[in-house]
């Protein structure tokens, strides 16, 4: 798959697949979306000291990369489980270079998460663990992992790939989730939204980031 390096409006870049017409992060901003929508309205709204993360999608690591600098920041031991079909290359990792649009400290770090070996994990700080796993989503099992407490929802788009976004799929993160766990996603479809809520998802809609006027949030209540 052809994947381009473009600019987003806050200046951070994404990668564009122009074969499915389609991008990593919102083009209104790549990093304002990923802070926004899933530490904002994720990671922050666990209340646990040591959360399980668990993102569909590794993409590019700029998720991981705004978690693991806020974990450091708030000394809060994070273990962060990525799954990923499509790893991007080293060229690409090189031009997107998300630690010198974000600061100095997120230089190393960018590099670090991208070299950790895939299918173990690997201590990437003080207050990071990451544990990169190169697979489909729609085969892999989850029932090995550690029990997850936030889930960052980032596949492409619900029309773009209806596969990864299916009952079936929601109802594997459920079981996988502990109590409490907190489901984010950058959509708000209403399909979606009862889907989540039939895998056993407490749900809300929330204001979106720039660009889009909602999102969803689920929590596990039971
Ligand atoms: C919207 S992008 C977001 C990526 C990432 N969270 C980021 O910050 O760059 C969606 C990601 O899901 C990955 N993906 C697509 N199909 C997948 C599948 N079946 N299983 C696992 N990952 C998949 C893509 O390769 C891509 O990296």
């Amino acid at each position: 798959m052809k994947r381009q390096v473009i600019q987003t409006a806050d200046g951070s870049k994404t990668l564009f697949i122009p074969e499915m017409n389609e991008q990593y992060h919102s083009v209104n901003g790549a990093l304002t979306e990923s802070e926004y929508v899933f530490l904002k309205q994720g990671y922050f709204h666990h209340p646990s000291p040591s959360p399980v993360v668990f993102e569909v999608g590794f993409g590019t690591g700029l998720n991981a990369l705004v978690t693991a600098l806020k974990a450091e920041e708030q000394k809060r031991s994070t273990t962060f489980i990525s799954i990923e079909k499509y790893p991007i290359s080293s060229n690409e990792i090189k031009s997107l270079d998300y630690g010198k649009t974000i600061s100095g400290k997120a230089v190393d770090l960018f590099q670090q998460l991208h070299a950790a070996s895939w299918g173990k994990e690997v201590t990437i700080s003080e207050f990071f663990t990451l544990y990169k796993i190169e697979t489909d989503l729609t085969t892999f099992s989850l029932k090995n992992l550690e029990p997850f407490d936030v889930i960052y929802f980032d596949a492409f788009a619900p029309d773009k790939q209806p596969k990864l976004w299916q009952a079936e799929i929601f109802d594997r993160i459920f079981e996988a989730s502990r109590t409490g766990a907190v489901f984010v996603t950058y959509s708000a479809k209403g399909s979606i939204r009862r889907q989540l809520i039939n895998s056993g998802f407490s749900m809300e809609r929330l204001p979106g980031p720039p660009g889009k006027r909602q999102m969803l949030r689920g929590v596990r209540l039971t």
